[in-house]
């Protein structure tokens, strides 16, 4: 591991979180349809932990929710590159993400989401940097708040590496 990465969250402590938050969603969501829609490519890792953790039937798709450049912010920019596949007209879905920053990612999204006529909407991040925000977008589930760092690993990349590791890490960069 490079020296200026400091362990962050373990693989024993995402495993448990992630077990609790897919006892939350299967409680909540119990009886009622429900469509996951994963934020590529940072979301990946955790969607695929979170669904074989839920105990109720559930769809997935995945969108793509660029924000161009290879910094360590949101630049603002953000397109959708890949869209929603499934018909989720009166469904209900839970958008699942890595991480919320600045909430301009969420925010486009949930905006792009309405002209499909879901049901409902929630979204369902595993970190939060709630002292980052700058538009208020609603987090239903969240995994941990973390503090105002760069993070990497379980998803999240610094120029697309790391993404594989299995624990969470802080870089200093
Ligand atoms: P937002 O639009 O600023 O909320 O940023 C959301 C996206 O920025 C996330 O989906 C991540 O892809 C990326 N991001 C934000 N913070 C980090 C981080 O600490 N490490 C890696 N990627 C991050
Ligand atoms: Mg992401």
């Amino acid at each position: 591991m490079p020296e200026n990465m400091i362990l962050l969250l373990s693989k024993a402590e995402i495993a448990q979180k992630v077990k609790s938050l897919a006892a939350q969603i299967s409680r909540d969501y119990a009886g009622r349809d429900l469509c996951l829609i994963g934020i590529l490519k940072g979301a990946v890792v955790f969607l695929s932990d979170l669904v074989r953790e839920l105990t109720i039937p559930v769809q997935i798709d995945f969108v793509r929710v660029a924000s161009y450049g290879s910094g360590t912010a949101s630049s603002g920019n953000i397109q959708i590159t890949k869209d929603v596949e499934l018909d989720v007209q009166n469904r209900n879905v839970l958008i699942v993400e890595d991480i919320v920053d600045s909430g301009l990612t969420i925010a486009r999204f949930l905006d792009h989401l309405k002209q499909f006529n879901p049901q409902s909407v929630a979204v369902c991040a595993f970190l939060d940097k709630t002292e980052r925000r700058q538009v208020q977008v609603p987090v239903d589930y969240v995994g941990y708040v973390v503090e105002d760092a760069f993070l990497v690993g379980y998803g999240l990349d610094f120029d697309e590496k790391y993404r594989q590791l299995p624990e969470v890490y802080k870089i200093e960069t």
